[in-house]
């Protein structure tokens, strides 16, 4: 018998006539009664329908109660990762960089000022000398750092009054031990700050100088452009600025320590927008306390706190007043909480359940750790996270601290959990005073504890430290500049598939069941990786 088909012309209509949706709605998929906890490998999106090119995707999201980022990206405050360079770079390019606390209050509260007074193009920390230097040190810093246009102030430092610049033809065929204030040029061609970067480019082109030293109305040095700069200077559209202010957006991370309050108020003093409270179980007395803190003390700013992986967690941080919740226990690529505290949660999982939970309150989620490609940041973000917090990912950028070096003929840079004993080591000596406010403070002996105020007995040196991260190299990635517009790109190319025109569209379809989800099995893992090739490069983007 000949079979009948279907007319294809009514196969939109014949659709209806099914139940259900091909896949899994999100509550279907993370039903962890029945699935246990999932990481992002283990489910799939499923494709919808394109009617829109990629480049309209749009990537704005929120990540705390009043701040929205055009780009869902932030870097961790990590030694490997975040210093004042790399904040700079996130918020340049849309995403926000979360300076870390490994260090002295002083050395991170100058790097908070850094990201506040960057304006691209000028150069906000320029070399400053002052008259009673000499020719040598101009030579040296020659010699260093390769240039030689260096702006005399009366104490020899950025805000002092600006007095001369040295140039190369000032210093050529003299004395070295020449005092600046007999060889500097005086005549000087300076701008008022507020002036534009285009404003100030061109009185550079006219005036012929190789440098614009940028003061402000009472003829104090604030910064400098440089005519070596003038092409490099980039547009940042997506940029992460206070509206308010228009500056970038300075972020940074604290502990819950009792001497972390006097950190943080030289932190805000620099200028502080959003501050990320840095615990790896934030569900404490202390973390309830230092946010109703914060909340009262400086009500204007952004509060994240964390980490938290379920509802129970969340519940505590967001009635004590988060503006933002930080998610992720032992998810992180250094990460060995799990291993050794037998505590932590699936990262898919615990996105899930805290977004579910806080996004009703208005708290965006953070979903931190374990985002090693595109695919990750999205179905994080299809999750209910506002943003995904990376660190392995970032570590081998140019903008991360430290330097490139070779491992087994790779060209590497070094990268390792702020809870590895190298990290935990350096802190203590960097902070001395504040080194309690580790994120992952080292558990002491109960006699340690009772006879803290007699320390004099028991040093903090003897104290059993135990580590929940490595320390380990990642390869080179390149600039930031270039890699975070891949992700920019990446994350708008697999909206596409999904068929949603924003992250908000995308997270609503999602929880009203219209973007649909797969469950993955391991040999379905397998077929979704590159499989059955001898050899293969694999280059991610150009
Ligand atoms: P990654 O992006 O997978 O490399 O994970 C980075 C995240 O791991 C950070 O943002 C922290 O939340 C977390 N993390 C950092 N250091 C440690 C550690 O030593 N142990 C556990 N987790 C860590």
């Amino acid at each position: 018998m000949p079979q009948t088909y279907l007319d294809p012309k009514t196969a939109l209509e014949h659709l209806k006539s099914y139940s259900r949706s091909d896949g899994l709605s999100v509550s279907e998929l993370m039903d962890s009664k029945v699935q246990g906890g999932l990481t992002y490998n283990d489910f799939l999106l499923l494709p919808g329908k394109i009617d829109f090119p990629a480049s309209d995707v749009v990537t704005e999201s929120r990540i705390t109660r009043n701040v929205v980022l055009k780009t869902p990206f932030i870097s961790s405050p990590m030694d490997t990762v975040t210093e004042s360079e790399m904040a700079i770079a996130m918020a340049l390019l849309g995403g926000l960089g979360v300076i870390h606390h490994n260090q002295s209050p002083e050395a991170q509260a100058a790097m908070v000022r850094a990201v506040k007074r960057h304006e691209n193009g000028f150069i906000s920390d320029p070399v400053v000398l002052s008259p009673t230097h000499i020719v040598e040190d101009v030579l040296d810093i020659k010699a260093r750092l390769g240039f030689c246009g260096i702006p005399i102030t009366d104490n020899g430092a950025v805000g002092g009054k600006l007095v001369g610049i040295v140039t190369a033809r000032d210093i050529q065929f003299r004395d070295p031990s020449t005092p600046l204030s007999e060889v500097m040029t005086t005549d000087l061609v300076t701008a008022q700050q507020g002036i534009t970067l285009s404003e100030a480019n061109d009185i550079l082109r006219d005036s012929k100088k190789g440098k614009l030293p940028i003061v402000n109305s009472s003829g104090q040095f604030i910064s400098l452009l440089a005519r070596s700069d003038l092409l490099k200077n980039q547009s940042y559209p997506l940029a992460s600025k206070n509206p308010q202010s228009k500056q970038l957006y300075a972020a940074a991370a604290v502990g819950t320590r009792p001497s972390d309050r006097d950190r943080l108020t030289l932190l805000v003093e620099a200028g502080l927008d959003i501050v990320v409270l840095d615990s790896s179980q934030g569900n404490s007395i202390y973390q309830i306390e230092m946010v109703q803190w914060i909340k009262a003390t400086y009500p204007k700013l952004e509060v994240i706190a964390g980490n938290v992986v379920t509802r129970e967690q969340a519940a505590s941080l967001i009635a004590a007043g988060a503006d933002g919740l930080r998610v992720g226990m032992g998810s992180g690529s250094i990460c060995i909480t799990q291993e050794v505290m037998a505590v932590g949660r699936p990262q898919a999982t615990a996105v899930y359940a805290v977004s579910e939970f806080s996004n009703k309150f208005g708290v965006p989620v953070i979903a931190d750790g374990g985002i090693g490609n595109v695919g990750h940041i999205v179905k994080a973000i299809a999750l209910g996270a506002g943003a995904v917090m990376m660190g392995g990912l970032l570590a081998g950028t140019e903008e991360a601290p430290g330097e490139y070096f070779y491992h087994e003929g790779k060209r590497v840079k070094a990268y390792r959990g702020m809870g590895s004993l190298e990290a935990m080591e350096q802190g203590q000596a960097a902070k001395s005073s504040n080194q309690k406010s580790s994120k992952y403070p080292a558990p002491k002996k109960a006699s340690t504890v009772e006879n803290a105020a007699t320390s004099r007995y028991f040093s903090e040196s003897s104290a059993v430290k135990v580590a929940q991260g490595v320390s380990g190299d990642v390869q080179d990635k390149g600039s930031v500049k270039a890699f975070l517009p891949y992700l920019y790109v990446g994350v708008q190319h697999s909206l596409q598939d999904v068929g949603v025109r924003s992250i908000a569209a995308f997270q609503k379809g999602v929880q009203e069941g219209a973007v649909r989800f797969e469950l993955r099995t391991a040999s379905a893992q397998i077929e979704g990786g590159v499989h059955g090739l001898n050899s293969y490069t694999k280059r991610l983007f150009a």
